[in-house]
């Protein structure tokens, strides 16, 4: 049986329907509240793209993609037909170009990408610089397709010089610097980019959000909800789209949803992660979601049943005792395992555990660790997503209409990884849209989708370009 003290912890991380209920009306208001005025924790950007693909698209692009795992560099051809082929390559950044300057950050990414055309080779040949797509999963302000300020860092960077600039121009600049032809024609944040790539694949999608290293959301509104915008360019904006601009894909950047602490379950472990976090006090909702940090609510937990002497006999190890010791994949791999003494493996390769130290209910006390950080984080990543459905009125069938469903593209490591997110997912959904509700709401992993999604912006950008000259 599980030591007591695990209990009292268990209503901060298994939430009951009443207090879901609670954190989504709170979440449906910080949205329409982002969407009111700028400036808010759910900055709620909108993207200047003004319409989804229909998977006819055409042309080859690059796309760059930081912000994720890795950096990659991709080559994108799009067929049309709902189809593409995709060459990549990935560069790791380090924790130093991290938070070091970003001039030095941008001049490593663009060398990269020189790396990738040298090495991988491009099918694009003209004389014409090459246009190139950038995801960049951070909250930038947009003011254009291909022009932005970064708002904030998230995640594990932190980089000087970069807050407030235009992003586009910090990495044209780079390429400049080089002599590199490449044309950077547009930014893209990876939800955005996740969510054309999932229409183009199959079918007009509503949503597409990640669950990897970070969490966040995109989805389609009526441009004219997006109050802030203003008179002017809200009719701007109707008149000038691709398909006549009624509609906008907003990046809501939910991570940082209730950073205000009114009503997530703010448990001693997760105080503690913040405050030694490089951000305290931001992306809150991120923190008890994504993958960057699903570990490390896990390490606190053990640490302190360690402490209590509840758990290894009160001995710790290196791992344990390490900021950010383990990551998200021991949870995993937990979570996936089929019995206590694969846990206890688990426990002594990953977490190098001394076995004289296991005790028979140990593998049960960590397993119920990553358990409850787990159920947690897929309750709230239905949340954000109930909130998306409600809040656009796709709860309910229009009158009239043909019911499609909810169509939600995913991508990231902890949807990819994290056993049964999906099944979690789906069944919070249905408590929180009722039975019907939830079962409409269809997700689907769009993996790899922002290099796709990245080509499919540089397209629009650049067909707007032509029509201009
Ligand atoms: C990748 C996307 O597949 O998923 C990235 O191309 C995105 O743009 C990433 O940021 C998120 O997953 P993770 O787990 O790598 O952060
Ligand atoms: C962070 C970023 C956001 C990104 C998300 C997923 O929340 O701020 O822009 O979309 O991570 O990568």
């Amino acid at each position: 049986p599980l030591p007591p003290i695990c209990t009292t912890f268990e209503p901060y991380f298994l939430l009951s329907p009443d207090r879901l209920q609670d954190i989504l009306s709170h979440f449906r208001k910080e949205m329409e509240d982002g969407l009111e005025s700028y400036g808010k924790d759910v900055a709620m950007v909108p993207s200047y793209v003004t319409g989804v693909p229909d998977g006819t698209e055409q042309g080859t692009f690059l796309a760059l993609d930081l912000g994720g795992t890795n950096l990659r560099v991709c080559e994108v051809r799009l067929f049309g037909q709902h189809k593409f082929e995709l060459k990549q390559q990935k560069y790791k950044v380090s924790e130093e170009l991290k938070e070091g300057e970003a001039r030095v950050l941008f001049d490593y990414i663009a060398d990269s990408v020189d790396a990738f055309l040298t090495e991988i080779g491009s099918d694009i040949s003209s004389n014409e610089p090459m246009h190139l797509g950038f995801t960049f999963s951070f909250p930038v302000e947009q003011t254009a397709i291909d022009a932005g300020k970064l708002l904030t860092w998230t995640k594990g960077f932190n980089a000087k010089n970069a807050i407030g600039n235009d992003v586009v121009k910090l990495l044209q600049d780079a390429f400049d610097r080089k002599h590199i032809h490449v044309r950077c024609s547009a930014i893209v944040n990876d939800t955005v980019g996740t969510l054309l790539s999932r229409s183009y694949q199959s079918g007009p999608a509503l949503i597409g959000a990640i669950f990897g290293t970070g969490t966040n959301g995109a989805y389609i509104d009526k441009t004219r909800t997006i109050k802030k915008l203003g008179e002017e360019k809200i009719k701007e904006a109707e008149a000038g789209g691709q398909h006549a601009g009624e509609y906008m894909v907003v990046n809501t950047e939910w991570g940082a949803f209730d950073n205000g602490r009114n009503c997530l379950p703010v448990s001693i472990f997760d105080n503690k992660l913040d405050r030694e976090s490089i951000n305290p006090r931001k992306q809150a909702f991120e923190k008890m979601v994504s993958g960057m940090y699903l570990g490390e609510i896990t390490r606190n937990i053990l640490l302190h049943l360690i402490d209590a002497s509840v758990l290894f006999n009160g001995y710790s190890s290196k791992t344990i005792n390490t900021h950010y010791g383990y990551d998200t994949a021991f949870v995993s791999a937990v979570e996936a395992a089929k019995s206590p003494e694969d846990i206890k493996k688990l426990i002594i390769t990953q977490l190098g555990v001394d076995p004289k130290h296991i005790s028979e209910g140990d593998p049960e006390i960590v397993q119920w660790a990553c358990k409850v950080v787990s159920e947690r984080a897929c309750a709230l990543a239905a949340v954000a997503v109930a909130a998306v459905v409600q809040h656009t009125g796709n709860d309910q069938v229009k009158e009239g209409e043909e019911d499609k469903g909810v169509d939600v593209g995913i991508d990231g490591s902890v949807a990819e990884f994290l056993p049964r997110f999906a099944e979690r997912v789906s069944s919070t959904l249905k408590v929180l849209l009722g039975e019907e509700g939830g079962k409409r709401v269809r997700t689907g992993l769009a993996k790899d989708g922002s290099g796709v999604g990245a080509a499919l912006t540089a397209l629009q950008a650049k067909k707007a370009m032509d029509k201009r000259t």
